[in-house]
């Protein structure tokens, strides 16, 4: 397993350009399954999620290229429906094919999901979406089976959670259904309304994607995909939380502003000077981090996938923050690693109480997931010393040329290589 090498603290300065939002990309590959054909996808960021969405769509029988940020997917003769637990165990996003699967083959066998590092993530939702389009679900030996020989039919479903990921499955698997479906309560994240463009771009017909409330009237047949991903919100806002926390000037282009106000807010509030254009965002520090309290939110609350990257944020500030996560209760797993840099946290249930402190020093941490691993390099970069940061393959999942990106902003992190471990 690869590991991180860094020397604080460091100043980053400069402007960087985020990729492809993974948590849009991801559903739409699996959209490709809806169609008959080569769908074409740009900005599709090199990660170890995508290859591993790859290789689910090759094990389904479908071609896929990836060609630099290009993707080309030819549906035109996948004949198979099963995504292996092999696969799904390593990434849950595996379960969006199963309402493509659903609506394109009338059927479907997905593994269920396991749980991950902050408890169980059920898919209770996804399929009782499903089964509102009259697919009949079965769960046998760890395994969803799903079918529905005479197609889906349009319906009625109110989500009790606003999930993202069971709003863009269901969403997929009504395009083809027979008649109107309607989603209430459905989730608002930016990445919803990327999907719905994609898949009204191939003849969908989608309505209100991005609101509480999706219309979706059901088409017999969809053209392949052609899109762009949209920008990755995530990591625009985890290099602007470091341009606060090493007192910098960043500016990330090529993203979105209005998917990041709630975060903006947040660094205004902690000192940062904040200027934002059509496509691009400054961030810069001139005087010390302020505390603020943070909550988690579905959008357009503050992400619950920029919490542990904040929390870093807090941990240098001049006072005491209050950070409660309410997506994921247990989506702590940082706190012991920031500790052993020096932060000052203590968890009560879902709340954290970070007390700021000036001296971070550096020391050997071990990522945990994907998010977790972005705030201890964040603190890496403010911390005194070397930090050496272990298990960065979970960096590897969500962070595209992560190294070369900081190196650009003048934070170096060095790479050291396990040659002989298959995960590195
Ligand atoms: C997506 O996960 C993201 N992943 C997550 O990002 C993100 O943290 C999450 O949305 C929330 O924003 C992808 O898009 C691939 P949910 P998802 O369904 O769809 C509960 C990252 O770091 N729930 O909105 O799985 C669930 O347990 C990842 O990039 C049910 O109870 O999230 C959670 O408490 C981590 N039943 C809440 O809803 C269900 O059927 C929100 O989950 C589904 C979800």
């Amino acid at each position: 397993m690869d590991t991180f090498v860094i020397d604080g603290p460091v100043r980053l300065e400069g402007r960087v350009r985020v990729s492809g939002a993974k948590n849009a990309v991801l559903p739409v590959m699996t959209a490709a399954l809806l169609v008959e054909g080569v769908s074409t996808l740009q900005r599709v960021p090199r990660l170890r999620d995508t290859s591993t969405m790859a290789h689910l769509l090759r094990v389904l029988g479908a071609r896929v290229e990836h060609d630099g940020n290009l993707m080309r997917i030819d549906t035109s003769s996948y004949d198979y429906w099963e995504a292996p637990y092999e696969l799904v165990k390593t990434m849950r996003a595996s379960v969006y094919a199963l309402g493509p699967l659903l609506a394109r083959r009338g059927k479907a066998r997905v593994s269920l999901p396991g749980g991950c590092a902050w408890g169980p993530r059920p898919v209770d939702l996804h399929l009782m979406g499903m089964e509102r389009l009259g697919a009949k679900i079965t769960l046998s030996h760890g395994y969803v089976h799903a079918e529905a020989p005479n197609g889906l039919r349009g319906g009625e479903i109110f989500f009790e959670i606003p999930s993202v990921g069971a709003t863009i499955n269901v969403m997929m698997a009504a395009v083809l259904a027979k008649g109107r479906t309607t989603l209430v309560n459905a989730a608002r994240e930016p990445e919803v309304a990327d999907i719905a463009a994609a898949l009204n771009r191939a003849g969908a017909r989608i309505e209100g994607a991005g609101g509480y409330a999706i219309q979706i009237d059901g088409v017999p047949e969809l053209r392949p995909l052609e899109h762009a991903t949209m920008a990755d919100r995530i990591e625009a806002g985890t290099f602007l939380i470091a341009g606060l926390m090493t007192g910098g000037d960043v500016t990330v282009e090529a993203c979105d502003p209005t998917h990041l106000q709630a975060l903006l807010e947040k660094l205004q509030q902690m000192g940062a000077e904040v200027e934002a254009g059509p496509d691009w965002v400054r961030v810069r520090r001139v005087d010390g981090v302020r505390p603020v309290d943070v909550t988690t939110a579905p959008f357009p609350g503050f992400a619950t996938d920029l919490q542990a990257q904040i929390m870093a944020g807090l941990a240098i500030a001049d006072g005491v923050s209050l950070v409660t996560e309410t997506i994921y209760p247990d989506r702590f797993t940082h706190v012991a690693e920031l500790r052993r840099l020096g932060a000052q946290i203590r968890l009560d249930g879902n709340i954290a109480v970070v007390t700021g402190t000036a001296h971070l020093s550096g020391a050997p941490v071990m990522a945990t997931d994907l998010r977790a691993s972005a705030a201890l390099i964040l603190s890496a970069f403010a911390a005194e010393g070397r930090t050496e940061i272990s298990r960065v393959y979970h960096i590897d999942r969500g962070y595209e040329s992560i190294e070369e990106k900081f190196a650009a902003l003048g934070a170096p992190i060095e790479r050291r290589r396990d040659r002989d471990d298959p995960e590195a």
